[in-house]
C-alpha cells in the first residue's frame, strides 16, 4: 500500500522548526507529522547506560552482516516457540531473542501466575506493589526462557473509558501511570528480563487500529490520533518518559498513525521525541504487523520489527534479506544497523540476560509435551513443553495486591460483614465459575463466569481461579452460617425468592472489554457503552428490590455507570473490585469480611454518561478520509480534568475511595529547595560508531547450500545475485525521495528538553518538599493515599493535576507524616515556542487530600525563578 509510506517519506519542510507538532488545539484534522532524521545513535554516556553500551557494541562487533540483520527480524508468526522470535547468531551459540506477552502474566504456558491487571494494580496507588508485581512477572517469564516480556503499557492511558485496552495501562491519569510504569519496569528487569513499554504512542482505540478491510465499510486505512505538541507532552508522552527513566529496555510502537504517519515509521515520534528528547537507549519494537515499509522504517528508528514478515505466514520481510539489501544497496548506512543491533545488545546486557537466561521450556502454539518446533511449518517434533512450574508463592502477594486494589465505594455501615450473618445470599453470574472453566475461551474472549482480566493478548492462563461464590462460602461455612446463590442473571423468580429471604445479599455485577481481533457481545475490543453487562443493572434492582442490605461488586475493566443504583437506600454498599487476577474470591472475601481494610483508590472518574468524559471513540470510518481522523481536541482534558475543567459532578471522582476508618488531615508545610537554575542541553552528540563494513557483494549473502529452509521461515539472505530479483520487490530500486540527512553520521545537535534518558535530568530536580499530617480518627488500622495535586495556574491548565502520592498504613488514633516532592517537571508546562519545559509565572496552589475532589489542604507555591 503506498498510502502507508507516504507520509513518513515525505520530505515535508519544517513549517517551523519551533513547533513540529501543531502548538495549538485546532483544527488537527490532516495534520501532518514533520520528518526528523538521522536517527540517534546511543549515546555513549546514557545515565545507567555506560556498561551495558561497552558490552553490546564489543558483541556486535563481531557480528557479521547477516548476524547484524537475524537479530532486528523476526523469523515470522509461529516460526518459533514464542510470540516473537528473532533470528539466531549459531556461530556464538546466541539462541535468537524470545518476546513473549503479556502485561499481567506469561501468556501462552501453563504453570504460571495470573497477576492483577495493571489498571487495577493501580488502584492500590502503592509503589512497592506495583514494583513487586512487575518483580514476580520478570521471575516467571525468566523461568520460561523469555528475553522480553511484552508489558507494561501506558498506551493507552484511557483517552475514552470505552478504550478496550485500557485496563492493560494504569490509569488516564499520566503521573499515577508514570509512577506504576517505572516501578513496574524496575521489578521486571531486576528480574533478568527485558520490559517492553507500550504500545507507543496514542493507541486510544480497538477500531480500525490496522488498515485493513472493515465490513461494509470497505478498506480503511489507520485511524490517526491528531495531537498538539502541548497535548504529547504534558499528556500521552510523560508516562513514556517515566519508563525511559527507569531504564525500559524496549518500546513498542503502535499500530495506529499519529497526525498522519504510521507510528513504526513515524521519524518525529521515534527519531526526535523518542531517541531525542527522551533520550532512549533501549530497541524499539513493532507491535505485531504494526511495520509497514522497510528503508523507512529503518531510517525512522525501528529496531526490531515483529513478528517479522510482512502478513502473518507470508514468507516475506520488509528486513530479512531486504534489511540486507539495503545495505549492501546503499540505502540504508551500516551504522543504522549496527546501531538497532547495539540498542537490542544493550537492553540485554542491562537486566543481565547474559547470566539469566535459561533456554526457552514452552510452546506458545500447542500446550502438548511433544510438537512442533515451527508450528506454522510443522517441522522440527520434538519436546516443546517442559511445563516448568514458574509460580513460587506469588499466589500471596496477588491476594495481597488485588485486596489491596478495592476500592469502597459505598458503606452505609452494612460493612465489613461478620461471617455470622443470619441469611447471606450471593447473586450473579459474575459471583460463579465459567461454564468451560477459567480458560475456556481462547485469549478469554468471551464475558462468562467471573471477570478476573480483560480479553485479547494482554492475558495470560489462570492456574486456577477463585471465585467469589466459593469464597464467600468458605467464610461463612467456617462461621457455621447459611448461604444460598442464583448465578443466572435471568432466573428472574428464583432471584426474586432468594433476594427475600436473605439478610444480606452480595451482587456481582461486570464489564468487560479487550483487544480488537476479538469481538464479544458486539463489543470489537472497544465497549460500545458504559453500562454493566449480563443485565446487571437489572439484577442489582431485582435483588436489592427485596433486600434492604444489597451489597455491589463490580469487576470492570473500567468507568461503569452506577448512577441507577448507588442512591438506592436499599444498596447498601458498593465496591469496584477491578481485574484482580487468579485470587478474586480470596481478595475480595478477605475485604467484605474486614480481614483487609479497603484503602484502593479509584484511577478513574465515574461518571453519568460516557459523554461526560469527552470526546468519543471513532466507531464509523469519517467520510472522505483513508484514515479515520481521530482529532485530540480536547487536550490535556480527560478523566478528572475534564469534569473538572466542564464543571460537571462525578458520581466518584477520581482517587476516592472510603475506608472502615476515618482520616483527617491537617499541619500542610511547603518548603522551597534549592536548585541550579535549568540550564536547556546543548551541544552535539558523538558521531554514529562504525562497527562494521561488510562487504557490498551479494554474492557473499547467498543461502547457504547446506540450510534446511523451513516454510515461510524468514532468513537474512538472498536468493539471487541480481539484487531486484532477490528483492521480490517490483518497486526495488524505485528511488524514493529519502529525506534528506537520514544516512548523515556526524554529530548531531543535542535536545534542549533532552539530556539524559526522560528527558533534561533537571526536570527531576526537587523544587519543593511538602508534608501534612494524616490521623487515623476511626478504631480500625486502616490505609490511606495522601495524594498531592498542584494547580499550574495559568488559563489553559486544568484546575488540578495530581503530582504526587503515598500510600500510608495508619494505626487507629495515630498520625503520620505525609512527604513528598514536587520536581520542575510537576510545576513546568509545555512551552511550544522554546520546544521545553518552562515555569510559568502564573501563581501556583498545591492541595494535599484524599482525592480529587477532597482537597482540605492548601498553600500557595513560593514563587521560583528557576
Ligand atoms: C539466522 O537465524 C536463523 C534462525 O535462527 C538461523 O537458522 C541462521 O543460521 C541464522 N543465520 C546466521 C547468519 O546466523
Ligand atoms: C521486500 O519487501 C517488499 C515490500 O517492501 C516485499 O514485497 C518483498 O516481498 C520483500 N522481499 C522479501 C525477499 O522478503
Ligand atoms: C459464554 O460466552 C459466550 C461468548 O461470549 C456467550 O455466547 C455465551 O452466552 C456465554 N455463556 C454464558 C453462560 O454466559
Ligand atoms: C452495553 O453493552 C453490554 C455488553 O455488550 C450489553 O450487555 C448491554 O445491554 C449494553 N447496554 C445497553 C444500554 O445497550
Ligand atoms: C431491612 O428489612 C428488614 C425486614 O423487613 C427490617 O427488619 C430492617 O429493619 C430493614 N433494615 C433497614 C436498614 O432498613
Ligand atoms: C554449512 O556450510 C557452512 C560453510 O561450509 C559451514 O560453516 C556450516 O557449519 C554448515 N552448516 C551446517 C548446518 O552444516
Ligand atoms: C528463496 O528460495 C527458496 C528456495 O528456492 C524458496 O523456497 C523461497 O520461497 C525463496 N524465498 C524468497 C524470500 O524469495
Ligand atoms: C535497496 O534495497 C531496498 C530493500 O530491498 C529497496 O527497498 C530499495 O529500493 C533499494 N534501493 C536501491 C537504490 O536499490
Ligand atoms: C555540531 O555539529 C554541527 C554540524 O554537525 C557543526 O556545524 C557544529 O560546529 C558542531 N558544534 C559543536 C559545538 O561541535
Ligand atoms: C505557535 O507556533 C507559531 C509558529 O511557530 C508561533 O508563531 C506562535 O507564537 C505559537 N503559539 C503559541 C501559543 O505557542
Ligand atoms: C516571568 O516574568 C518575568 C518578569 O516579567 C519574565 O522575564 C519571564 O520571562 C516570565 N517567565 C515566563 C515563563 O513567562
Amino acid at each position: 500500500m503506498a498510502s502507508w509510506l507516504a507520509p513518513a517519506l515525505l520530505a515535508v519542510g519544517l513549517a517551523s522548526a519551533q513547533a513540529p507538532f501543531p502548538n495549538g488545539s485546532s483544527p488537527l484534522n490532516d495534520i501532518t507529522s514533520p520528518p526528523f532524521y538521522p536517527s540517534p545513535w546511543m549515546d555513549p554516556s546514557a545515565a545507567g547506560w555506560a556498561e551495558a553500551y561497552t558490552k553490546a557494541q564489543a558483541f556486535v562487533r563481531q557480528l557479521t552482516l547477516l548476524e547484524k540483520v537475524n537479530l532486528t527480524t523476526g523469523v515470522g508468526w509461529e516460526g518459533e516457540a514464542c510470540v516473537g522470535n528473532t533470528g539466531s547468531i549459531p556461530r556464538l551459540g546466541f539462541p535468537g531473542f524470545c518476546t513473549q506477552d503479556s502485561p499481567l502474566g506469561v501468556r501462552f504456558a501453563d504453570y504460571v501466575s495470573a497477576f492483577t491487571a495493571g489498571g487495577t494494580i493501580a488502584a492500590s496507588w502503592d509503589r512497592s506493589e506495583f514494583y513487586r508485581r512487575g518483580y514476580q512477572m520478570g521471575v516467571e517469564h525468566r523461568g520460561k526462557g523469555v528475553d522480553v516480556q511484552l508489558g507494561p503499557v501506558v498506551g493507552p492511558i484511557g483517552r475514552h473509558p470505552k478504550g478496550g485496552r485500557n485496563w492493560e495501562g494504569f490509569s488516564p491519569d499520566p503521573v499515577l501511570s508514570g509512577i506504576a510504569v517505572a516501578e513496574t519496569v524496575k521489578g521486571i528487569q531486576d528480574a533478568g528480563v527485558i520490559a517492553c513499554t507500550k504500545h507507543f504512542i496514542l493507541n486510544e482505540q480497538e477500531h480500525f487500529r490496522q488498515p485493513g478491510n472493515v465490513g461494509d465499510f470497505g478498506f480503511v486505512d489507520a485511524v490517526s490520533a491528531n495531537l498538539a505538541d502541548k497535548t504529547l507532552h504534558e499528556l500521552y508522552l510523560w508516562p513514556f518518559a517515566d519508563a525511559v527513566r527507569a531504564g525500559t529496555g524496549s518500546i513498542m510502537c503502535s499500530y495506529n498513525k499519529a497526525n498522519n504517519s504510521q507510528v513504526c515509521q513515524n521519524s518525529y515520534l521515534q527519531n526526535y521525541i523518542l531517541k531525542g528528547e527522551l533520550g532512549f537507549q533501549g530497541f524499539t519494537m513493532s507491535d505485531w504487523d504494526a511495520q509497514h515499509s522497510g528503508v523507512a522504517s529503518t531510517l525512522a528508528g525501528l529496531d526490531m520489527n515483529m513478528p517479522g514478515d510482512t502478513d502473518f505466514d507470508s514468507g516475506f520481510s520488509f528486513w530479512g534479506p531486504n534489511m540486507t539489501l539495503s545495505i549492501i544497496n546503499g540505502t540504508v548506512p551500516e551504522w543504522r544497523l549496527d546501531d538497532a543491533a547495539t540498542r537490542i545488545m544493550a537492553a540485554y546486557y542491562l537486566v543481565g540476560r547474559d547470566r539469566h537466561a535459561v533456554p526457552v521450556n514452552f510452546n506458545s502454539w500447542s500446550k502438548d509435551t511433544y510438537g512442533y518446533q515451527h508450528a506454522y511449518a510443522k517441522v522440527g517434533y520434538g519436546l516443546i513443553n517442559q511445563h516448568v512450574d514458574v509460580r513460587a508463592d506469588h499466589f500471596k502477594s496477588i491476594r495481597t495486591a488485588a485486596a489491596k486494589s478495592t476500592v469502597l465505594l459505598k458503606n452505609n455501615g452494612v460493612l465489613p460483614l461478620k461471617g455470622t450473618e443470619k441469611y447471606t445470599a450471593v447473586f450473579g453470574n459474575d459471583a460463579g465459575e465459567a461454564q468451560y472453566g477459567p480458560n475456556g475461551c481462547a485469549d478469554h474472549g468471551c464475558d462468562n463466569g467471573t471477570l478476573a482480566m480483560g480479553w485479547g493478548s494482554g492475558t495470560a492462563d489462570y492456574p486456577y481461579l477463585v471465585t467469589p461464590l466459593e469464597a464467600i462460602k468458605r467464610t461463612v461455612g467456617d462461621h457455621g452460617g447459611v448461604i444460598a446463590s442464583v448465578t443466572d442473571n435471568y432466573a428472574f423468580s428464583q432471584i426474586m425468592a432468594l433476594a427475600k429471604q436473605a439478610t444480606h445479599a452480595i451482587v456481582f455485577v461486570n464489564a468487560d472489554s479487550g483487544e480488537g481481533y476479538i469481538t464479544v457481545d458486539g463489543n470489537e475490543g472497544d465497549r460500545n457503552n458504559l453500562t454493566l453487562w449480563q443485565n446487571g443493572e437489572e439484577l442489582v434492582r431485582n435483588v436489592s428490590g427485596y433486600c434492604n442490605n444489597t451489597i455491589v461488586v463490580i469487576h470492570s475493566v473500567g468507568p461503569v455507570l452506577v448512577d441507577s443504583f448507588n442512591n438506592s437506600p436499599n444498596v447498601s454498599a458498593i465496591l469496584w473490585a477491578g481485574l484482580p487476577g487468579q485470587e478474586s474470591g480470596n481478595a475480595i472475601t478477605d475485604v467484605l469480611y474486614g480481614r483487609v481494610n479497603p484503602g484502593g483508590k479509584l484511577p478513574f472518574t465515574i461518571g453519568k454518561s460516557a459523554e461526560e468524559y469527552g470526546p468519543d471513540i471513532i466507531y464509523e470510518p469519517t467520510a472522505g478520509h483513508g484514515s479515520p481522523q481521530a482529532n485530540f481536541e480536547e487536550g490535556v482534558f480527560i478523566d478528572y480534568r475534564s469534569f473538572d475543567k466542564k464543571n460537571i459532578t462525578p458520581v466518584y471522582e477520581f482517587g476516592f475511595g472510603l475506608s472502615y476508618t476515618n482520616f483527617s488531615y491537617s499541619n500542610l508545610v511547603v518548603t522551597r529547595v534549592n536548585a541550579p537554575a535549568y540550564v536547556p542541553t546543548t551541544g552535539n552528540t558523538t558521531a554514529a560508531p562504525t562497527l562494521g563494513n561488510s562487504s557490498k557483494d551479494a554474492s557473499d549473502y547467498q543461502w547457504p547450500a547446506n540450510l534446511t529452509y523451513v516454510n515461510k521461515y524468514i532468513y537474512p539472505y538472498l536468493n539471487s545475485t541480481d539484487l531486484k530479483e532477490a528483492s521480490n520487490d517490483p518497486e526495488y530500486g524505485i528511488e524514493h525521495e529519502y529525506p534528506e540527512g537520514a544516512t548523515d553520521g556526524s554529530p548531531q545537535p543535542r535536545i534542549a528538553a533532552g539530556g539524559g534518558p526522560g528527558g533534561n535530568p533537571q526536570l527531576w530536580d526537587v523544587l519543593y518538599k511538602v508534608t501534612a499530617t494524616v490521623t487515623n480518627n476511626g478504631a480500625v488500622a486502616g490505609d490511606e493515599v495522601a495524594q498531592l495535586y498542584v494547580s499550574l495556574g495559568g488559563p489553559e491548565d486544568p484546575p488540578v493535576v495530581l503530582r504526587n502520592f503515598d500510600r500510608l498504613t495508619i494505626a487507629p488514633g495515630q498520625s503520620v507524616e505525609f512527604t513528598a516532592d514536587i520536581t520542575r517537571r510537576d510545576v513546568s508546562n509545555w512551552d511550544t515556542v522554546s520546544q521545553n519545559w518552562v515555569i510559568s509565572n502564573s501563581t501556583k496552589t498545591v492541595y494535599v487530600g484524599a482525592s480529587s475532589r477532597k482537597l482540605p489542604l492548601k498553600a500557595t507555591l513560593p514563587s521560583s525563578s528557576y
